[in-house]
């Protein structure tokens, strides 16, 4: 197909082209011009905390591999072997050297070349510099190991600009997975992330979440190629604003609220807040307003986890209002930081196959030190219907998902409506999704 019938750029009026989508060719300008050139999380600090611990971060053709060589030290190296291209480290692990397991060749973890199986055949015709392992930019932010395989590449504070600040005070460093979870679903990995990039949905899809509260209106909000959308109203917690507009007991709504999301989601909250939340109703009295109930619930989770050890960051009412709940950290990353703890996504192509995608959840938590769970495995299941696993919510997100990504190959479907109010996030993630797919 010919360069002008695949790229058109998005226009003024935020439209998609639905192409992007599922045709194959969009899979290949991908690995060209967006996965090649875009700051990247690879994975978290915490998966390579010794010296000698390696991973590999796999993104369309190309495997990264991360190595801790020093205490202070991160290194990503293109996982090719120098000899014959074979893939050098597989999964993750700890080693004092990366060897290929083809023929034997070694190199030392900052990816100088130590050992080639006898060197001799070729007669000192090899060159050292020429045998070191590729490097890919690597850097850290927020407790994730950052990649970007763009040598010309800028300082990933600058790529993450006002995203890094307004989500500083969450100090998203110092937490750890507390689950992870993954699966292989039948949608465009765009139309993954899209689920998670606006709250508009949530009154529709997630339907029974009105029963602690109105129906929720979101505003939006872009920061350069990053997005976000929040309540209207400030909040520390999701729960909030579900609070605030019930007229009725918000105690008990507010323990409903989140023993509902514990069993159907398992995030955006702790253990700590769940009984904090439990105790509302012995604590408060029946006709407490909303405010104070929020506020009541913040504090006695605060000094709970106080006495076990655990200090809540200093985040002010300002600085939780301009974060929001939701982000979207271009290109592929979805996060909803709260003080104690975040929910974040991923979404990755499947191979070549645009009609699929590597779907990542996970849920980061702050503990207290010395108790951070030492290696979470995250867990994989292709079943968008099994409620156990993944919770109500995220199963309604994921039957959207594949509904969306059949509709979008209609004849019928042109290109989407967006809500100029509660989905700037989407329309924006496509304006720099275009401006890199369009630049040779
Ligand atoms: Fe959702």
């Amino acid at each position: 197909m010919a360069k002008q019938e695949v790229i058109r750029p998005l226009d003024e009026s935020g439209l998609v082209a639905k192409e992007v989508y599922f045709k194959p060719e969009y899979v290949a300008l991908e690995k060209q011009r967006l996965w090649s050139r875009v700051w990247q999380m690879a994975c978290r600090v915490e998966e390579v905390p010794e010296v000698g611990d390696y991973l590999t971060y796999e993104i369309g053709d190309e495997s990264i591999v991360i190595v801790r060589s020093a205490p202070d030290r991160l290194n990503a190296f293109f996982n090719v072997c120098r000899h014959r291209a074979n893939r050098i480290a597989k999964g993750c692990g700890s080693a004092s050297r990366l060897r290929c397991p083809f023929h034997g060749w070694q190199w030392d973890l900052d990816g100088r070349n130590t050992h080639v199986t006898q060197r001799e055949d070729w007669g000192g015709l090899l060159d050292d510099d020429d045998l070191s392992l590729p490097r890919v930019k690597c850097e850290t932010w927020g407790g994730w190991v950052w990649i970007n395989m763009d040598p010309n590449a800028e300082p990933l504070e600058t790529w993450l600009g006002d995203a890094a600040k307004i989500l500083a005070p969450f100090q998203l460093d110092k937490m750890r997975f507390r689950w992870r979870k993954w699966m292989v679903i039948n949608c465009n990995w765009k139309i993954g992330l899209e689920a998670f990039n606006e709250g508009y949905h949530v009154g529709v899809t997630h339907h029974q979440l009105a029963q602690f509260g109105g129906t929720p209106h979101f505003s939006s909000a872009t920061f350069g190629r990053h997005s976000m959308f929040g309540s209207m109203t400030a909040s520390g917690t999701l729960g909030a604003n579900a609070a605030k507009t019930a007229n009725i007991d918000t105690r008990q709504k507010m323990a409903d609220f989140y023993n509902y999301l514990k069993v159907n989601l398992d995030s955006n909250l702790t253990d700590t807040v769940v009984q904090a939340a439990n105790r509302l109703v012995a604590e408060l009295p029946a006709d407490a307003p909303a405010d104070q109930v929020i506020q009541h619930l913040i504090v006695s989770s605060m000094r709970d986890d106080a006495a076990r050890g655990l200090q809540w960051p200093m985040i002010t009412p300002d600085q939780y209002q301009v974060a929001g709940i939701d982000w979207q950290i271009f290109p592929n990353m979805v996060l909803l930081p709260m003080a104690t703890n975040c929910l974040g996504y991923r979404a990755r192509p499947n191979g070549d196959d645009p009609n699929s995608c590597v779907f990542e959840v996970y849920q980061l938590e702050r503990f207290p030190e010395g108790e951070e769970p030492k290696k979470v495995e995250s867990v994989r299941n292709d079943d968008i219907y099994d409620v156990a696993f993944w919770g109500e919510i995220l199963l309604q997100d994921f039957q959207q998902m594949e509904g969306t990504h059949r509709g979008v190959k209609s004849a019928s479907y042109k290109q989407p409506r967006l809500n100029p109010q509660q989905e700037k996030p989407v329309a924006n993630f496509h304006r720099t999704y275009h401006e890199f797919i369009s630049k040779e």
